[in-house]
């Protein structure tokens, strides 16, 4: 029997470490006007990460709460805490988006990052979170639009594409997303929604800006902690598709979109191809990638 792993694993290695520029989060705590906040809650906070990034710029004693489904992911996030010397005081415990337990009117501040995407029901997790904010709070959601992705090009000579094959590759994209959100397990393009979610759960003045972090491979890799740390994590899922790992997962997620298995195993070979092309110029370190993606911020006030 194989073992379940924990929501999100793949996604929670050390790349992820590089996901924000320092100079971006700091005219992001700007905006959101930090300096003056005193209690965060992280919805969905997986290791911890947004209330560690985002707790430097708040007040001197401030309290950071996350809060995730998973007991491993609490488990190391409360790791990291132990570890900070920051001076803030962080809590982590087990528990549904759905169902926070804080009392209501709690933060000043509430956010999630990369948690909507993956819940079939996001605008009850946002109206929770808007139970536990203070009026007057801000809660902010960090959320792709992980389809984008398709029509990024990775190499020049690629400029010289065949359209058909963009156009089954993107039809590949899209039946994935759409199976998965019909297996209730949320949509990876959520993000562009979220501002319309936030207006229907009756949030104020909602603005919206855009991460300006290129994902980008760049060699030489092995000068880079960053790079080296993405090339690692696209070894690792390429790995997962080379050896067979995956292609249930994505199988699965792809007859759920409406699509046909017969059409999906002539894809899936081709796929494979390129893939081992791919790690060999990953290997020999040639690969070259502009990393551009839409990864949204969005803001509202309760
Ligand atoms: C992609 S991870 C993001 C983790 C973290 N926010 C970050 O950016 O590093 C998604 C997280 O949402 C958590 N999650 C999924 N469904 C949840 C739910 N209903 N309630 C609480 N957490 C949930 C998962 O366990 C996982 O840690």
């Amino acid at each position: 029997m194989t073992e379940k792993k924990p929501h999100s694993i793949e996604y929670m290695g050390e790349a992820r470490n590089f996901w924000w520029n320092d100079d971006y989060l700091e005219l992001l705590a700007k905006r959101l006007n930090l300096a003056e906040k005193s209690v965060l809650v992280d919805v969905g906070c997986g290791y911890g990460m947004m209330g560690f990034l985002l707790s430097k710029f708040m007040k001197k004693n401030a309290k950071i709460h996350g809060f995730d489904l998973e007991k491993e992911h609490i488990a190391k996030a409360k790791k990291l805490a132990a570890a900070d010397h920051s001076g803030k005081k962080f809590s982590f415990k087990v528990a549904d988006a759905y169902a926070i337990p804080l009392e209501d009117n709690f933060s000043d501040i509430t956010v999630c990052q990369t948690l909507l995407i993956h819940l079939k029901d996001p605008q009850r997790a946002i109206k929770e979170m808007i139970r536990i904010t203070k009026p007057g709070g801000l809660i902010v959601a960090f959320e792709p639009n992980n389809m984008a992705g398709v029509l990024t090009i990775d190499q020049f000579s690629d400029l010289d594409l065949s359209v058909e094959e963009k156009l089954e590759e993107t039809e590949m994209a899209l039946r994935y997303e759409k199976g998965k959100m019909k297996l209730g397990e949320g949509f990876n393009s959520l993000g562009d929604v979220v501002p319309e979610l936030f207006l229907k759960s009756g949030l104020k003045e909602v603005a919206l800006w855009l991460s300006e972090k290129c994902l980008a491979i760049i060699p030489p890799y092995g000068d880079s902690p960053e790079i080296s740390a993405r090339v690692a994590q696209m070894n690792t899922f390429m790995d997962e598709d080379l050896s067979g790992q995956s292609y249930d997962k994505h199988l699965k997620y792809y007859l759920a979109g409406g699509g046909s298995k017969e059409k999906f195993d002539k894809y899936w070979k081709r796929y494979l191809v390129k893939t081992q092309q791919l790690a060999e110029r990953l290997n020999n370190g040639s690969y070259t990638y502009a990393g551009g993606n839409i990864f949204y911020i969005v803001v509202g006030i309760k």
